[in-house]
């Protein structure tokens, strides 16, 4: 083809310089992460009086508790005297939250209730430094927190709902939970999560185990949906979602995983796991803990290439690249999502 008859590239690489930018992390920080719903888990993990979900939101932490009056709360995790991280990362159970430091404590309505050994200070009272507040929401039995969150969580999931309306979601109940580390930027591992392009040669057994030549990929309000057929014996029932900006969601045969790809830094993302089942009896036990290790085992696959990947981003030794119109267009949404946020 004559180089005047090419037609122009639609769809390019994401410039690897926005994936190692201590800059644009703080950016991402601020514009995407201090501005959206952020999933922390299953609701049904605070429903007792006391009950909490602690976790960090890109560096900023918060928890979630369910106070005495019955009502569900939340605020950041710091502690209003001199900033120590007030309860550790998960789920627990509390009376007073008692700050570690210098043992100041506050009710799980926030308000501070003592601050042991302080001394007589008529200019303090503890009506002025209660626990600051973040913004909670539900949906169909998943809690989510934001900061300062700029729409509704219902806008933010889009078309979301609809797509999951037929599934028992509400029936799935959280068994367990993993956490994967891993040295990558968090668009690197999104970019990876976005497409099933990489099934074949990332993934030789889970290759196998679907038909790859009906996979497809689809860009929709919200999120993004990947489907592919599965063989028998796959623990995925074949449809994988991802939602803007950080979660997703995968169907098992009677449960499903909720994943958050929360960065750590620039270059270090942790992705929390949660795994929901219908059924939680021991005589399911081996089925749940092959879905739980089978996900696992694919993400492992996945966390090396994307450290491999973002080596070469960091180090400069790479250029964008051309995305595929027929595997990518999940990148391409995600990519355009954050050069809008960004401004880029
Ligand atoms: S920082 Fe919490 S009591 Fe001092
Ligand atoms: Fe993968």
């Amino acid at each position: 083809m004559p180089e005047d008859a090419r037609p122009d590239l639609q769809y390019l690489n994401l410039d690897p310089a926005l994936y190692v930018r201590e800059d644009i992390w703080q950016q991402e920080r601020s514009r995407i992460f201090a501005r959206t719903w952020q999933v922390m888990g299953s609701a049904a993990s605070v429903a007792s009086p006391g009950d909490y979900l602690a976790m960090d939101i890109a560096g900023t932490p918060v928890f979630a508790i369910r106070g005495r009056d019955g009502a569900l709360r939340g605020f950041r995790n710091v502690c209003r005297h001199r900033g120590a991280r007030l309860l550790a990362d998960g789920s627990g159970q509390c009376g007073l939250i008692i700050c570690p430091y210098h043992k100041w404590s506050y009710a799980d309505t926030g308000r501070l209730v003592q601050a042991p050994w302080f001394g007589r200070d008529p200019a303090i009272i503890p009506e002025d430094w209660p626990l600051e507040p973040i913004h909670l929401a539900q949906w169909r039995g998943l809690l989510f927190a934001a900061l300062d969150p700029e729409t509704s969580l219902e806008e933010q999931l889009g078309a979301l709902p609809d797509e999951l309306a037929d599934e028992p979601l509400e029936s799935y109940h959280a068994t367990d939970s993993a956490t994967v580390s891993f040295d990558a930027n968090w668009k690197v591992y999104t970019d990876n999560f976005v497409e099933g392009y990489h099934i074949p040669g990332t993934h030789p057994s889970f290759f196998a185990a679907i038909d790859f030549e009906a996979f497809e990929t689809t860009a929709h309000r919200g999120y993004v949906r990947m489907t592919a057929p599965p063989k028998d014996g796959l623990f995925y029932r074949g449809k994988w979602l991802w939602m803007w900006p950080n979660w997703t969601l995968s169907l098992f045969d009677g449960g499903m995983n909720v994943s958050r790809i929360n960065p750590a830094g620039v270059h270090r993302t942790d992705q929390h796991y949660h795994f929901l089942f219908a059924d939680t009896s021991d005589a399911a036990a081996p089925a749940r803990a092959a879905s739980v290790q089978g996900t696992l085992g694919v993400v492992r696959e996945d966390t090396q290439v994307c450290a491999e990947t973002h080596r070469n981003y960091a180090a400069g030794a790479y250029s964008s690249g051309p995305l595929s119109g027929r595997h990518e267009k999940g990148v391409l949404y995600f990519q355009n999502r954050v050069r809008r946020a960004l401004g880029v």
